[in-house]
């Protein structure tokens, strides 16, 4: 898909979009709604009016696998492994002379005209937290995209998180060091492949907007930007252009993050904004941290980067799934298990995998890990406390300052039937179960 709206049209053809029509106000009603929406529908969320601003907001809209999977050339059931395939890839950029994202070039931006939400309480101001930020490596040339939370300051100023190892803070120590400006483009409302690309971790030295051309096996479109020597995805809705000033820090947030408790006051960087560009009909992209659609951005890379470690450990096809769910600092492997050994091997290899995961589960092929309760069936009816925990002391997982001393240790579980008993752990089965629909007994 070229654009996010795209997957929008798709969404709506098959109902899962919910429109709401009533006005709302950015300041924590349009996040409750949307929030309440989606747990209880799970759909994206359309805001076709929002106080104080001209730009209908959507959130959610990448809460469903199948339309991440669709919107990535993927198949829903075989992401991680088609990721992996595409991960070492990249697809060179077209660069076009014009772009539907620069259809508007405002006279007089203003942040105040967007609607940057405010999420929760005790949040320092409004935030964006849908805006993928793309910036130039000042040595090496390629460009670099991640997800930065960005603080409403001021109609021309934002303060934004991007602190090393992360390579926007790497890049901007390499500008600051020859006391430059970073300049950097936040761009609202990407194509979810700009997006997925955003979210993942590869190495610094390789073009994350090429890298999206990868990942969904299709060329990106890119536009010069009108104020900043920066690449910008050419069918993105809005972008905001200006610079990250070197030498400057000031105190941001608190801020409601994704693991649902706050990070506290820190000194970020300030970025001041030199232009605004949309499309002449553009919809503002708002990301609740911890809400579905944060999850799957940063839950499929994760899963990725633990199937290619625990691949090492088992034919690839035996590894049928791997899934960070209900949270991504734990993650389920469905495993065509071939020895009694291998569950062992793959637990180790699946907790060095990645540093956030701090447990890991492997079941059998016959359990569904997309539904974290027949996951915990499997550990209650099938692990075996005495040999299937294994427990790795004085390893990290989450580093966040002010909750590092909790996340010490790792644990991981082998929730799966012995081979040689594997006929007394057979699933019951019922032979219409799969056949009847259920529409044509009763209808609620
Ligand atoms: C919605 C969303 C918001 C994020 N916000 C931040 C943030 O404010 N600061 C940060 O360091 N990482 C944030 N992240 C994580 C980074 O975008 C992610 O680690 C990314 O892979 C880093 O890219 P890199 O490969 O350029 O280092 C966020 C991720 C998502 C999905």
């Amino acid at each position: 898909m070229k654009d996010l709206r795209q997957l929008l049209r798709w969404l709506d053809a098959r109902g899962q979009i919910a429109h709401v029509t009533r006005e709302v106000a950015p300041d924590y009603e349009l996040v409750a709604v949307a929030k309440k929406i989606n747990e209880r529908y799970g759909k994206a969320v359309y805001f076709e009016h929002v106080k104080g601003s001209k730009y209908p907001v959507l959130s959610y809209a990448l809460s469903s696998r199948e339309g991440i999977a669709e919107s990535l050339n993927m198949e829903p059931q075989r992401m991680v492994h088609q990721w992996s395939c595409r991960e070492a890839q990249q697809k060179p950029y077209r660069i076009v002379e014009s772009g539907s994202v620069q259809e508007v070039v405002e006279a007089n931006p203003d942040l105040f005209d967007l609607p940057l939400c405010l999420h929760s309480d005790g949040n320092n101001g409004r935030y964006i937290t849908g805006g993928v930020l793309v910036a130039r490596h000042p040595g090496l040339g390629m460009m670099n995209a991640s997800f930065n939370r960005c603080q409403l300051v001021d109609k021309d100023k934002l303060r934004v998180r991007m602190m090393p190892p992360q390579h926007l803070g790497v890049i901007y120590e390499e500008a600051e060091a020859l006391n430059k400006p970073l300049e950097v483009a936040i761009v609202i409302g990407a194509s979810p492949a700009v997006m997925y690309s955003a979210a993942s971790k590869i190495p610094i030295d390789r073009d994350e907007l090429e890298f999206a051309g990868a990942l969904s096996n299709e060329q990106l479109d890119v536009v010069r930007g009108k104020s900043i020597d920066v690449l910008i995805p050419a069918n993105a809705e809005i972008v905001i252009e200006g610079k990250v000033l070197p030498h400057v820090r000031e105190d941001e947030g608190p801020f409601g993050e994704f693991t649902d408790s706050y990070v506290p006051v820190m000194q970020n960087h300030v970025f001041q904004m030199t232009a605004i560009t949309h499309r002449k009909d553009a919809f503002w992209h708002d990301i609740y941290a911890g809400g579905t659609e944060d999850l799957n951005l940063l839950g499929l890379p994760i899963e990725s980067e633990v199937f290619n470690h625990i691949r090492k450990f088992a034919n690839p096809e035996d590894i049928i799934d791997v899934v960070t769910s209900p949270f991504v600092f734990g993650c389920f492997i469905r495993l065509r298990k071939r020895n009694e050994q291998q569950p062992k091997n793959i637990l180790l290899s699946a907790l060095a995998s990645y540093a956030w995961i701090k447990f890991a589960v492997v079941v059998d092929e016959d359990v569904d890990i997309r539904k974290p309760n027949d996951v915990f069936w499997a550990i209650q009816t099938r692990c075996c406390p005495d040999k299937g925990v294994m427990v790795i002391p004085g390893v990290s997982s989450y580093t966040r300052e002010d909750v590092k001393d909790e996340n010490i240790g790792k644990f991981g579980i082998d929730a799966t039937a012995p081979l040689h008993k594997s006929h007394i752990y057979r699933r019951r089965t019922n032979r219409m179960y799969d056949q009847i629909r259920i529409d044509d007994y009763y209808k609620s």
